[in-house]
C-alpha cells in the first residue's frame, strides 16, 4: 500500500454522511430478490452496474428506490447493516419495526464483533409532504431514544427545508439532533434555510453554499461542520472531475468540511476510497488530511469525554510523523 493510503487508512475518523440503503450492492441485490421473490428489472448484475450512470440525482434515485424494494424482512437489513460495517473495518408498506430492528441489531453485532461507533439518523422523504414526515416520526417514536438523529433526503429542487419545519421543532423537542441535506442541487438559500428554520446541526453536502460568500463566511463564523460527499458529488455530475471537485478550497476558506461515502455502492467508493481518490485529485497535504480528520471526530454528535480518545489519537498520529 502506498504511503499515502497507509497514512490515511491509520487517521482516526468518522463516517457522517451515509445512506444505509445505498450501500446495497448488486450482488445482494439480486440474492435479497432472489431470497424474497422479488422480481427487478435488470437480467443481471452487470446490467445493474450499467445502469449506474447518472446526469443528476433524480436519475439516481428512481434506481436506488428500485433496488430498496428488494429489502423486505428484519434479516435483510440486518445483512444490509453488517455488509457496510464489514466495509469499515420506504414507503413500500413496509413495518418501521423492521428496516429500525434489523438495522439497530447490525449496528450492535458492528460494536461488539467490529469495535466501530455507529449511530442511526431517520432520514424524511422531501419529495412526499411533511404530513407523512410527522408519521413517520409518529412510527419511529418506540426507538427515538435509540436514534442519533433526524435528516432530510431525496430530491432536492423546488422541495425546500422550510417546508419541514413542524416535524423537526418536534425532533428537536424530543432532544434529536438535526441534519438535513442542503446545498447538493438545490440553491445556497436552502443552507441559510436548513440552518435558520430547521436548526440543524449539520449541513449534509453544502456545496452550494460556495455560490455565495456571505453564507460562506457564516459557516466558517459559526463552525458548521459539512458532510461533503466527493464521490458522490463526482457521479450525480455536481463536479466535472474529481480535480475540480471544491474540498481543498472549501478546508482554505476555513469550511468544517468532512469526507463521506453517501451511498457507496452506488457511487464508485466507500470511505477510504473517498478520502484517497480526492487527496490525490486536488492535492492533499497531510495537514489537510489532518483537519479533514479532526472535522469528522468534532462533527459525530459525541460527548467531550466520548471524543477525548479519538483526538488524542489523531493528535499523537499527526504529531508522529
Ligand atoms: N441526496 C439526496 N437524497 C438521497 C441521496 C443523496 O445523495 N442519497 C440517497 N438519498
Ligand atoms: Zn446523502
Amino acid at each position: 500500500m502506498d504511503a499515502l493510503t497507509n497514512f490515511i487508512r491509520r487517521l482516526p475518523k468518522a463516517e457522517l454522511h451515509m445512506h444505509v440503503e445505498g450501500s446495497l450492492e448488486p450482488e445482494m441485490m439480486f440474492e435479497l430478490a432472489r431470497r424474497n421473490r422479488v422480481a427487478l428489472p435488470f437480467a443481471s448484475v452487470e446490467a445493474v452496474r450499467a445502469a449506474y450512470s447518472f446526469s443528476r440525482l433524480q436519475d439516481f434515485l428512481d434506481i436506488y428506490y428500485q433496488g430498496a424494494a428488494v429489502l423486505l424482512t428484519e434479516s435483510d437489513f440486518h445483512d444490509l447493516a453488517l455488509a457496510y460495517f464489514r466495509r469499515a473495518a420506504a414507503d413500500r408498506g413496509l413495518p418501521f419495526r423492521v428496516a429500525i430492528e434489523g438495522l439497530l441489531s447490525g449496528m450492535a453485532t458492528a460494536e461488539a464483533e467490529l469495535g466501530l461507533s455507529t449511530g442511526l439518523i431517520l432520514c424524511f422523504l422531501r419529495h412526499l409532504p411533511e404530513s407523512e414526515a410527522l408519521e413517520t416520526l409518529k412510527a419511529a417514536e418506540p426507538w427515538l431514544d435509540r436514534l442519533l438523529g433526524v435528516g432530510l433526503d431525496s430530491s432536492e429542487a423546488g422541495f425546500p427545508p422550510s417546508g419541514f419545519q413542524t416535524v423537526f421543532r418536534a425532533a428537536g423537542e424530543r432532544g434529536l439532533k438535526r441534519v438535513a441535506h442542503a446545498g447538493e442541487e438545490g440553491p445556497p438559500a436552502y443552507v441559510a434555510e436548513a440552518l435558520d428554520l430547521l436548526q440543524v446541526d449539520r449541513i449534509d453536502h453544502g456545496n452550494r453554499a460556495l455560490e455565495d460568500e456571505a453564507l460562506t463566511a457564516r459557516l466558517v463564523r459559526e463552525g458548521r461542520v459539512l458532510t461533503v460527499c466527493p464521490l458522490s458529488n463526482l457521479k450525480l455530475c455536481g463536479v466535472p472531475s474529481l480535480e475540480a471537485h471544491p474540498l481543498k478550497r472549501m478546508l482554505q476558506l476555513g469550511l468544517k468540511a468532512t469526507v463521506n461515502s453517501d451511498d457507496p455502492a452506488y457511487f464508485g467508493g466507500y470511505l477510504l476510497d473517498n478520502w484517497v481518490q480526492t487527496a490525490r485529485a486536488v492535492g492533499l497535504e497531510r495537514d489537510h488530511l489532518v483537519t479533514l480528520a479532526r472535522n469528522s471526530l468534532e462533527g459525530a454528535f459525541w460527548s467531550e469525554a466520548e471524543c477525548k480518545p479519538h483526538l488524542a489519537h489523531l493528535d499523537a498520529l499527526a504529531a508522529g510523523q
